[in-house]
């Protein structure tokens, strides 16, 4: 079986303080292994809300969520905390460094949550950081760097230990076009290098142009779109 996600029938519903707030029902979908798939659609319909799901981070009212063959939502919390750290990488539109940290530091976390030591989670995170063309600015903090620079931390994060899936939510909906494209471009280039699978989410119709599978969600759920 060559499908790393299997999607079905996902739903999402948030209680709220009047009643509750259906966000989707009835999702089905596949991703294949080696996909890079974007996924486009108006703000609020929903799409920070799946990524949240298929990276195992929040869990779904209805549905399962397959990776590589496991039901995430039914594995025992502490192997599916596992799965999110060693399997999945994350990147955010506002980066989500900690500013207290350097660059480095910023880096080693993954490691060090999934069970790694300092020595190893330095020279993993220096390794992340050379990937990323930012090895020069390891001791920075985040305020030293601009957003170009601190997404590069952020994606040299979500790799560090080496996902199989790297999501990424608008992560270039903080950055002028030059410096998005050039993010882009490394995700891109990074996907193949390290055989990812990558699913990201933008409003940009050009970085969509990008990938080979588009999926548009609205109300009525998510439709892939026909590619010329
Ligand atoms: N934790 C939450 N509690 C209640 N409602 C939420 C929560 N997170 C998101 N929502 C609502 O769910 C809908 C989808 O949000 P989101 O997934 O962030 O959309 P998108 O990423 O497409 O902009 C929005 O109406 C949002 O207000
Ligand atoms: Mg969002």
């Amino acid at each position: 079986m060559s499908d790393l996600l299997v999607v079905r029938n996902l739903g999402k519903v948030y209680p709220l303080a009047r009643g509750e707030y259906h966000v989707f029902h009835g999702l089905d979908f596949e991703i294949e292994r080696g996909e890079f798939t974007a996924i486009m659609g108006v703000s609020g319909v929903g799409k920070s809300t799946l990524l949240n799901l298929l990276g195992a981070v929040d869990r779904p009212t209805e549905g399962q969520v397959l990776f590589d063959g496991e039901n995430v939502f039914t594995l025992p919390p502490l192997r599916r905390a596992r799965l999110r750290n060693r399997k999945v990488g994350f990147v955010f539109q506002f980066f989500h460094l900690l500013p207290e940290f350097t660059a480095l530091e910023n880096v080693c976390f993954p490691v060090l949550i999934g069970g790694g030591g300092w020595p190893q989670a330095k020279e993993r995170a220096r390794r992340a950081l050379e990937d990323v063309f930012l090895a020069d600015k390891a001791d920075m903090r985040p305020r030293q760097l601009s957003g170009g620079e601190q997404q590069r931390v952020a994606i040299a994060r979500a790799l560090v230990n080496e996902p199989q899936l790297l999501l990424a939510d608008e992560p270039t909906g903080n950055l002028d076009w030059s410096t998005g494209e050039k993010i882009i471009r490394l995700l891109l280039d990074l996907h193949s290098r390290r055989g990812l699978t990558s699913i990201v989410v933008t409003h940009n119709e050009k970085v969509a142009a990008f990938c080979r599978r588009i999926f548009l969600m609205d109300a009525g759920g998510l439709k892939p779109i026909p590619r010329t």
